[in-house]
């Protein structure tokens, strides 16, 4: 914590953060987002419960795990955006630069991931205003549909809360993300936990807890399907917020003393555990009142109202929860929004307001495509369904683990392995073995097995 003075010394372009506490707070205020709350639900809904949440562990230790101490590592060594970053590794390493279309697809992923995160979280946003206003209240099964269908249903409800939501995260990221984002994460945190649990209470005492544990923690590998592993890894992916360059960008604010293995094992945990305490709510308040596990995008949107209108104060409760489910969406999108503005600000020489307002602007627009997806370009289905059906499908399940893998892969076999030894170096040699290991071998063959069996080639 004190090596601070040190730590400014070496060149950095964009200053360091100021502690490792700071770091493990800005990534994991990274990945814990929507992705935990609202996206693990209703996909683990969508893909049977049970053997889903298994893989989709299973992805988390073996591919995310070296995956993400890859990233860090290759951020800390390039020190630019992931586009920079890797060009100048690839030139470094290699004398190649072409590796900067790894950082090129992921920032890719990042622009497609964030045109619909955004209007995912205007939905957190309106149901904050609901229930605030009472709106919320009195609410049955049939009421709590109608009440997210009218939401779904209005372009002009959404466009406006989308609008909010982007415009927050811009203005933001034009004043350089490092002071806001540590408050931020230090209230938002603690608040979520602390409101999950109360759910939690809620689901264990009042809900269907058992049926909910069941569907969630017990595997029926008869509802596993190829398609299913494919969406558990994407999920994976998303959840850690690998595969996009946000983690490399963070990784290039890392002082050079503290360990990448650590952070990454904090991290994880932490992800990990609000993603599963997120379905224990959920699932119990599922059965119970009767809905479905594959009610899809709008699983907690239904089940949560339920549950707070029937708690005592309730209403107190929903309006804190949403509205911290919209600052953890904040933290997120400032990850997935950082890294082109980055990649603006040293390639275009543009200053940091303009790149951030350029960039938010064009992501803005593409959200509207996933907007229009749930009314009036609801029957414009093609390929794997609605427009957001298809944006989520091609950055999650395929640009992710596409440039995850070759970050994997560029820093376990291109990049000389006295480097990454450096990099590791606080771990014991059988440790950073393993490492090596998982991210020459396992993470890639793994990988490339979905895919192939998602194509149907194996
Ligand atoms: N991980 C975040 C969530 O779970 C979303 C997110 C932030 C993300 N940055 C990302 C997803 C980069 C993919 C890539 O809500």
């Amino acid at each position: 914590m004190d090596n601070h003075q040190d730590n400014q010394s070496r060149s950095s372009l964009h200053g360091q953060w100021s502690s490792r506490f700071t770091f493990i707070l800005a990534v994991t205020g990274s990945a814990i987002g929507l992705g935990n709350i609202w996206k693990f639900p209703y996909i683990a809904g969508e893909n049977g419960g049970g053997a889903f949440v298994l893989i989709y562990l299973i992805c988390i230790f073996v591919i995310g795990f070296p995956i993400m101490v890859s990233e860090i590592m290759l951020g800390r060594r390039g020190r630019r955006n992931p586009i920079t970053s890797m060009k100048i590794l690839g030139q470094e390493e290699q004398g190649n630069e072409a590796w900067k279309y790894v950082g090129l697809i992921g920032l890719m992923a990042g622009f497609i991931i964030l045109s619909y995160y955004s209007v995912i979280a205007g939905w957190t946003l309106h149901y904050f205003k609901l229930s605030i206003f009472g709106e919320l209240s009195n609410l049955n099964n049939d009421r709590a549909q109608s009440v997210f269908g009218e939401l779904t249903g209005s372009a002009v409800t959404q466009l406006i809360y989308h609008t909010i939501f982007m415009a927050i995260t811009i203005s933001i990221i034009a004043k350089g993300i490092k002071d806001g984002l540590e408050r931020a994460v230090k209230l938002m945190m603690p608040g979520l936990l602390f409101i999950l649990i109360i759910l939690l209470l809620y689901s264990i005492f009042q809900g269907d807890f058992m049926a909910g544990v069941n569907f969630l923690l017990k595997p029926d590998f008869s509802k596993i399907t190829s398609q299913s592993v494919l969406a558990a890894m994407g999920q994976a992916f998303f959840t850690l917020s690998l595969g996009m360059g946000c983690i490399v960008m963070y990784g290039a604010y890392l002082p050079k003393d503290e360990s990448i293995i650590g952070t990454t094992t904090a991290i994880i945990f932490c992800d990990t555990a609000i993603a599963l305490l997120a379905g224990l709510v959920i699932f119990p308040i599922v059965f119970q009142f009767g809905l479905k596990p594959t009610d899809g995008p709008g699983l907690i949107f239904l089940t949560l109202p339920l549950a707070f209108n029937e708690i005592a104060g309730g209403y107190v409760f929903a309006g804190l929860f949403f509205i911290l489910l919209a600052f953890a969406a904040i933290t997120s999108a400032l990850s997935l929004l950082e890294p082109s503005v980055a990649w603006m600000i040293e390639n275009k020489n543009y200053s940091r307001g303009k790149s951030a307002i350029i960039i938010g602007f064009s992501i803005w627009i593409l959200g509207f495509l996933s907007i229009f997806s749930f009314n009036i370009l609801s029957e414009f289905t093609f390929w794997k369904g609605t427009l957001f059906d298809n944006f989520d499908y091609l950055a999650s399940n395929i640009m992710l683990p596409l440039s995850g893998l070759l970050f994997t892969i560029f820093a376990s076999w291109v990049m000389r392995k006295d480097h990454s030894t450096e990099e590791l170096s606080d771990v014991s040699s059988s440790i950073y073995k393993l490492w090596r290991f998982s991210a020459r071998y396992i993470a890639p063959i793994g990988v490339i097995l979905v895919f192939l069996n998602a194509i149907g080639i194996i």
